[in-house]
């Protein structure tokens, strides 16, 4: 079967997802946790777990930060509850909602001044005043008054559609129902709606005494707030608004002739406007205004994600004008990842579904970037070593990406008296077998493969694939229904799948879609695999590293699976009394050796080889399948003829050959007792040479290496 898990979007980690399929998760998840929401707000029976619930919100929360482009409309992440019946009327917006351009250094923002200098034909050290404001990182909404009245409040939506939230924003503070002072006739007036972080501790903190889902942050936050079908909803949240912009107005309606003047205009009229606000005379002074809200920007209650610079005079405004949905006269000054200090209260091991072990910081909870981060990735044993990082360290964290977050660096002043230095266990939290970490590989992973309920649905995957044991009418698949209802845990379970069958569920013939027919077809495909070729048996294994040549070539070396069990387990005795030897496999002991001489097989893959034999929990899995019924058949183990001339001699093959491939010229070689390499020494014996050998045969000459041809070859292997 090729419609393998791992092929699916749902199971590819965020950071490798190509856009399309992002966007076919946001659907999926869209309509999954709207599912659920049903089931738990409407209806009052959840049908997940909470973390469950959680798992996919927190998906689809990433999945956004790294496409903000294909956040759907009905994103989960920007509601709360159930989805309204009907939906928001749409507004139309007379003039567009531009968004910004993003600098993310002084060279950009040198290079703005230059632009709006050029376009404006001034000097290029001419006097360009902008209005310096912080980046709210809210949502943007339009406000009309008309003869100063608050008539309709529309989301940005597409920017020239949005979304009818009149009645929501009538009930905010910070909304004005009724203008003061002279006011132009139609005024539209543009800002953000946000939560104070304050604020938004507060609201989670009782939705989780209440039992409902979390917010991830404060803009989400916002953004679920407004969009509440029912007024009152919105009225219990503390949504606040800054006034930065404007939209549509009468014809001669009296706003200043700057930026600067009309936010003067917006107090009067009753507005909040960011009192952070400053004129700014060229780029150095934006500079150092950007400079020091970043200093500020952990102090202030609201999330801001950098600053917008905005030509000041209006007149010149009117002749940048705009390109691209963007204005040339204004453009957001980025802060680089914001980073936090919090403490980690513990590390724990997560196990991968191909064993490997990743330590992962629990940490006190706190907002970064506008997230609450609660765990991050250490990585491995090696980054918390290279960064001394002790459990009830005080840790600085960052959002970089803004998807998972980083442990950047120990406050080592914080550290707790009597702490100690983390090590990784060298037991696999999942099922308690040996974690090994091998020569040159960051990973420690656990070797409990057959057996370790973290791995076992892959590895079972793998057991049952084409060039395993490939049971007819048992794919991926139906195998993972099996082990969902926990009747497969291992896989001698397959093999005692009949003897079991009606007895801790229900007989297989009455579930949805069998039958007694198929029950039969697959209980008889499975019993003719009781008997399987040994290479195939050796590569169902799913040993790391032994791929199915290697399994064909230890096949053939052992013989059978008793040979082979006996003399893996001698080889990791004496790996185990020595366990520093790196370079000289005879150091370590002749069955050691002997693994190792097998052609393709260095000492690293002997030790994942050998770690197998060592894991009790994998001997009991084999005895298990021995139990069920499982023979490997034997492979013949060439003999070498004692008169073989070949015996210890070293061969090496060049050139085309007409009746052998080269893989098969190998196999004959090594039959013969011989050992096959790939480059000509004084050590060479033969070099047998097809045609169009090149250097090989040169050099062979030149040593005065013997070189024989094809036929020659044959003749002498006793095959000619
Ligand atoms: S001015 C034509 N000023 O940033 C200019 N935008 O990336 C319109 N934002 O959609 C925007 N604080 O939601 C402006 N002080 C500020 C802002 C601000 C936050 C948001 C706004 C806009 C986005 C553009």
């Amino acid at each position: 079967m090729t419609n393998a898990p791992s092929t699916h979007a749902d199971t590819i980690p965020v950071e490798r997802l190509t856009a399309a399929q992002a966007k076919a998760e946001l659907t999926r998840l869209a309509a999954e946790i709207e599912t659920h929401n049903q089931s738990y707000y409407a209806k009052d029976a959840p049908t997940v777990s909470d973390a469950e619930y959680d798992a996919l919100r927190i998906r689809n929360e990433a999945i956004e930060a790294r496409f903000p482009d294909l956040v759907r409309p009905d994103s989960p992440s920007l509601k709360v509850g159930a989805t309204p019946s009907v939906g928001f009327s749409k507004v139309r917006h007379t003039v567009p909602m531009l968004s910004l351009d993003n600098a993310f250094d002084r060279e950009d923002v040198e290079a703005f001044f230059a632009r709006v200098r050029k376009f404006l034909g001034l000097a290029a050290d001419a006097d360009v005043d902008v209005v310096g404001e912080p980046k709210i990182d809210g949502l943007s909404i339009a406000l009309r008054y008309e003869k100063g009245k608050f008539v309709k409040g529309a989301t940005r939506g597409d920017g020239v559609e949005g979304e009818d939230v009149t009645a929501n924003l009538k009930t905010l503070k910070d909304v004005p129902a009724t203008l003061k002072g002279k006011v132009p006739a139609v005024l539209e007036v543009r800002g953000e709606i946000y939560m104070a972080r304050s604020d938004f501790m507060k609201l989670n903190k009782s939705r989780e005494k209440a039992g409902e889902p979390l917010f991830a942050n404060p803009r989400n936050s916002a953004a679920g707030s407004l969009r509440q079908l029912d007024p009152k909803i919105t009225a219990s949240r503390p949504l606040c608004f800054f006034a930065y912009a404007l939209g549509e107005r009468s014809p001669n309606a009296d706003i200043g002739k700057t930026h600067w003047d009309f936010l003067q205009h917006l107090t009067a009229w009753g507005f909040h406007v960011n009192p952070k606000a400053t004129i700014c005379h060229g780029p150095e002074d934006a500079l150092a205004f950007h400079k020091a809200i970043g200093t500020e920007r952990a102090l202030l209650d609201y999330d801001i994600d950098g600053v917008v610079y905005k030509v000041n005079r209006f007149d010149w405004q009117e002749e940048l004008g705009m390109v691209s949905r963007a204005p040339r006269w204004a453009i957001a000054h980025k802060f680089p990842a914001e980073q936090a200090q919090t403490v980690l209260e513990k590390i724990t091991i997560q196990v991968g579904r191909t064993g490997v072990l990743t330590p992962v910081a629990n940490l006190k909870p706190i907002t970064v970037g506008g997230v609450v981060v609660s765990r991050a990735t250490l990585h491995n044993e090696d980054y918390i070593a290279e960064k001394d990082i002790h459990e009830g360290d005080t840790v600085v964290i960052q959002r970089a990406g803004d998807v998972i977050p980083q442990v950047v660096s120990v406050v080592a002043a914080k550290r707790p008296k009597g702490s100690k230095s983390f090590h990784m266990p060298d037991k696999c939290p999942a099922c308690g077998s040996l974690a090994v970490r091998e020569e040159g590989e960051a990973a420690r992973r656990c070797t409990g493969g057959l057996i370790c309920p973290a791995q076992r649905a892959e590895r079972l995957r793998h057991f049952v694939s084409r060039n395993a044991f490939d049971i007819e009418g048992l794919g991926w698949e139906r195998l993972a229904l099996f082990v969902d209802k926990d009747l497969i845990k291992g896989p001698a379970d397959i093999f005692t799948l009949e003897k079991r069958d009606g007895k801790e569920a229900e007989p297989l013939k009455d579930w949805e879609g069998w039958g007694e027919k198929s029950a039969d077809n697959l209980f008889s495909a499975i019993n003719a695999r009781r008997h399987i070729s040994f290479d195939r048996f050796i590569y169902a294994l799913g040993i790391h590293q032994v791929g199915e040549a290697t399994a064909k070539l230890l096949a053939r070396t052992y013989g059978t699976l008793e040979a082979w069990r006996e003399a893996m387990i001698a080889a990791g005795k004496e790996r185990k009394a020595a366990p520093d030897e790196t370079k000289k496999p005879e150091k370590v002991g002749p069955a050691y050796a002997a693994l190792c001489e097998i052609s393709g097989i260095g000492m690293n893959m002997a030790d994942d080889i050998v770690a197998f034999f060592a894991e009790r929990h994998n001997l009991q899995a084999l005895d298990a399948l021995q139990r069920a019924g499982v023979e490997p058949e034997k492979t013949e183990v060439p003999k070498v003829a004692a008169d073989s001339p070949f015996i210890g001699k070293t061969v090496v093959f060049t050139g085309a050959l007409k009746t052998l491939t080269r893989q098969g010229a190998k196999e004959q070689a090594e039959a013969l007792g011989a050992k096959v390499t790939d480059s000509v020494s004084k050590k060479t014996d033969y070099v047998v040479v097809g045609t169009d050998a090149g250097s090989k045969a040169d050099k062979a000459q030149q040593l005065g290496v013997k070189i024989l041809s094809e036929e020659e070859w044959l003749e002498l292997a006793g095959k000619g």
